[in-house]
């Protein structure tokens, strides 16, 4: 039985997790999760701000993780902190608190990719998210579209050209001057929205478009946020309208995301669809890719909301894999802006 204590701090969320457990069978134990909500007053994330917030929480959250799973610091196996990618300066508070713990208790440290972390989130609570798997990662800052034969074997299909999917949701909630962080505020609106008023492309959806295409499982959102933009600008009244826009936008987001997914399960013939990342919490697309695949016998496995997010239980879990392999991180660990996730080859 291994233990293994989880800190995430890439963003604007300090969190530590306990899991404990062995193989594909990890318990989480405890997780805390304090989201920094200053930001929003500036609507998006100041890095600044972040690192300094990082410092006085993180702490207190481990101390509170430890408490809540019943753990003393000498219980632990391993320390397994996020270092890329994300926000230099708040990745290196949990970096250097990380090595501080590992290195003072002499038990080894991990350094986990963000992404990696996401892919491993809904394994916590569904026993069958294990690979072979298409894994479907949207988040904040990325778009990926991976095929997992095994855990560390990854290979990447698609990515975003330009924003990532959380990012255009984001973006248009400011558009129709919703809170940030966005997202879900676009869901709701998007509820009471007529589908049949704004149409918006699908980019890069060409119907005759072949596996070895390159527009084939990439994806490209910026072009339906400047659409969304004149359509906004275009309209005489924005708060009569701006339902019909959220729900036209999500429509043409949600196809996009749900026929890659498919393209990609249906290419390697994969009989599970994981996703994973914040716009994972987006009960419409969730439900529009089981409507799209499962007729198909493909099943579609989601995190729930707490474990899609950022949050260091998802941190912890890949390292349950990344520790069994016999890998273990120096002190000289640092923190990267972005780099690829581990074991992850080009298509
Ligand atoms: O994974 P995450 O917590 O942080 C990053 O690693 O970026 O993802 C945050 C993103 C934000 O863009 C947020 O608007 C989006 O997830 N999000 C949603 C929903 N809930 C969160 N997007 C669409 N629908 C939602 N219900
Ligand atoms: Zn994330």
């Amino acid at each position: 039985m291994t233990r293994i204590l989880g800190i995430e701090t890439s963003c604007d969320e300090t969190s530590a997790a306990v899991l404990e457990g062995k193989g594909d069978q990890v318990t989480q134990k405890s997780l805390v999760i304090l989201s920094q909500d200053v930001h929003r007053v500036f609507g998006g994330v100041v890095p600044e701000i972040a690192s300094r917030a990082h410092l006085t929480s993180i702490v207190p959250v481990v101390a509170r993780a430890l408490e809540e799973a019943g753990t003393k610091l000498d219980d632990l196996d391993a320390v397994a902190v996020t270092n890329t990618p994300g926000l230099v300066g708040a990745l290196l508070v949990g970096v250097s608190y990380g090595k501080a713990l590992a290195f003072s208790r002499g038990i080894p440290l991990l350094g986990i990719h963000h992404m990696e972390g996401h892919l491993f989130a809904a394994a916590l609570e569904h026993p069958d998210a294990v690979p072979p798997f298409t894994a479907l990662l949207i988040s904040g800052g990325h778009t990926l579209l991976l095929d997992v034969e095994a855990w560390g074997k990854y290979q990447l299909l698609g990515a975003t050209r330009d924003d990532a999917a959380g990012e255009a949701f984001d973006k248009v909630a400011k558009l129709l001057g919703l809170p940030y962080p966005g997202g879900r505020y676009v869901e709701q609106l998007a509820l009471e929205g007529n589908p049949k008023r704004f149409h918006f492309a699908r980019a890069m959806v060409r119907k005759n478009a072949l596996p070895k295409d390159d527009d084939y499982y990439a994806f490209s959102f910026s072009g339906i946020k400047t659409a969304v933009l004149n359509a906004v600008r275009a309209s005489a009244d924005i708060e009569a309208d701006k339902a019909d826009l959220a729900r036209g936008f999500q429509d043409s987001l949600i196809d996009t995301l749900v026929e890659k997914t498919w393209r990609a399960a249906n290419a390697f013939s994969r009989q599970r669809v994981v996703l994973g990342g914040g716009v994972a919490c987006n009960r419409t697309l969730a439900t529009a890719m089981r409507t799209r695949l499962e007729p198909e016998g493909i099943t579609v496995l989601t995190p729930s909301p707490r474990l899609a997010t950022d949050n260091a239980a998802m941190i912890a879990r890949a390292a349950f894999f990344r520790f069994e392999q016999g890998e273990r991180s120096g002190l000289d660990l640092n923190a990267y802006a972005s780099s690829p996730i581990p074991g992850v080859v080009a298509a």
